[in-house]
């Protein structure tokens, strides 16, 4: 089966979160279940930059949305180079300041028709069985496939996958003339969405499948909690909705043989970890203590529970415990991350800004990561901690919820717990479970059996692989 996945960003060419990591990830956990995937992503400046001796041009448009444009090809990989709208500084939605590009819809309109496009045959030599579009971005190629296909192309089914719903692609309904779709595209069961587009509405509607990055999100999305305004459709899908919990790139991702940090491990060996611990303290500003040594690597934002997580520093400090912080997102809170470090020198440092290798070395060195997320399509910082020893605390959400094994009396006696889950985000919560953390910590058995619990789970690709690769297989039947 010959798949083109869709998305706005892929490792190692562009990365802004999560998804990232999982459209990179996906061509070769597909490979072994005989997928083959080539991923398609916008030609940013970075992205074209880097793209290094002289790529194939395997398709041109005369005029996409407004310009020219070129589709590159690279290996199993292609790049739509639309200069009008993909070469600019800034980053891959908005500028440097952090506005959103006003002229979003069009650029995504764009990526999408070239998508739609390329998996219905206009590039010569390229054929395609399935769309596989991810997040907002790629949500109108299914429905161009549905309203305006490449003439005479064969049907191209098309799975839409929701890395997170609080995203959602919404403008204004005077966008609509210029998307080059049909009237009877502008109704309820195609892009319209309260009066204007939903760009990732349109994909629900036109996918012949949806997925999400977790069987709890899958769940969690039925409602209206987690739904955002999309959870009646998300019913109305019934049995074509389904939760595919995200692997984890276990070559980028091994404290074995991780380059990035100063004394690499195995469960086996975990005493050798006390060498990254120390270097991360040290890297943070932090005193030597004998609590433990809590990271966190995260947007900074509502979605992470972060201001639930500044309301329980002092209580945090006041355990024993230090923080090392690295992220980056609203200004208010990263201010209020500034101000806690000033009241707290030595035990709470924070680095604001995004480094990969630094996160590594956190996840080598940090007895604990906190993830207090609101909701949490799947998360995959938690899967590094689980991978490095660094024993996750995280709300009982989405992916977190199925990735992470509580530390109940149960789950400790048959040696299977892996983290501390809680319940509902909000201080009073977040507080009790660090003081739950914190007597496990005291029993250094118990530590270590968390610990080595969650470095023997396999988080690899190998059963999502073969999951994305079954569901392929039936639309194209
Ligand atoms: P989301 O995609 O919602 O932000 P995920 O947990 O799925 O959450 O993925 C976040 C990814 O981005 C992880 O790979 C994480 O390590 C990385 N990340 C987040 N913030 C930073 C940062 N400031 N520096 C380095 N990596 C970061
Ligand atoms: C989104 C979600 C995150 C998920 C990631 C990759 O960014 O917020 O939970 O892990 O997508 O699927």
């Amino acid at each position: 089966i010959r798949v083109l996945s869709v998305a706005s960003e892929a490792v190692p060419w562009v990365k802004t979160g999560g998804l990232a990591d999982v459209a990179g990830a996906l061509p070769a956990a597909l490979a072994p279940h005989g997928v083959a995937a080539t991923t398609l992503i916008p030609g940013y400046r970075d992205v074209l930059a880097r793209l290094g001796k002289r790529p194939r041009t395997a398709h041109k448009w005369a005029d996409l949305f407004g310009g020219p444009a070129r589709l590159l090809a690279r290996d199993a990989m292609l790049v739509l180079d639309a200069p009008h709208l993909f070469d600019r500084p800034g980053r891959p939605y908005g500028d440097d300041a952090g506005h959103d590009w006003p002229d979003n819809w069009r650029r995504f309109a764009a990526f999408a028709r070239a998508a739609a496009d390329v998996a219905g045959g206009a590039a010569k030599g390229l054929r395609f069985d399935l769309l596989h579009a991810h997040d907002w971005q790629a949500g109108l190629a299914p429905a161009y496939l549905r309203f305006a296909p490449v003439a005479g192309s064969k049907p191209v089914p098309a799975v839409m996958t929701i890395h997170n719903m609080a995203f959602q692609g919404y403008f204004p309904a005077e966008v609509f003339p210029q998307l080059g779709l049909p009237r009877q595209a502008w109704a309820m069961d195609g892009v319209e969405y309260h009066g204007g587009v939903g760009l990732l509405k349109a994909g629900l509607e036109s996918a012949q499948a949806i997925t999400t990055v977790s069987p709890t999100y899958a769940r969690e999305i039925r409602q209206p909690e987690f739904g955002m305004g999309l959870d009646g459709l998300i019913r109305a899908r019934g049995q074509a909705v389904h939760g595919i919990v995200n692997g984890i790139d276990g070559a980028e991702w091994n404290p074995e043989t991780d380059p990035a940090i100063a004394a690499r491990y195995t469960a086996a060996t975990l005493p050798d970890r006390s060498a990254n611990r120390a270097a991360l303290a040290a890297e943070f500003g932090l005193e030597a203590g004998d609590g433990p040594l809590f990271i966190v690597v995260s947007r900074l934002t509502w979605q992470k529970g972060m201001d639930v997580l500044l309301e329980a520093l002092d209580h945090l400090v006041w355990l024993g415990g230090r923080l090392a912080l690295l992220g980056s997102g609203d200004a208010a809170l990263e201010a209020g991350f500034h101000a806690a470090a000033a009241r707290h020198p030595g035990r709470i440092g924070v680095r604001i800004g995004y480094d990969e290798a630094l996160s590594h070395r956190m996840q080598a060195g940090g007895d604990a990561i906190l993830v207090p997320s609101r909701f949490e399509p799947c998360g995959l910082t938690q899967l590094y901690g689980l991978r490095y020893g660094c024993v996750p605390v995280v709300a009982r959400t989405g992916g977190l919820a199925d990735t992470v094994i509580d530390a109940n009396v149960a789950a400790l006696a048959i040696g299977a717990a892996t983290g501390v889950q809680f319940d509902g985000v909000h201080p009073a919560a977040l507080k009790a479970a660090l003081d739950r953390t914190l007597a496990l910590w005291r029993c250094p058995e118990d530590w270590q059996a968390l610990q080595r619990a969650g470095m023997a789970q396999d988080f690899s690709w190998a059963r999502s692989g073969a999951a994305y690769a079954a569901l392929y297989r039936q639309l194209v039947a």
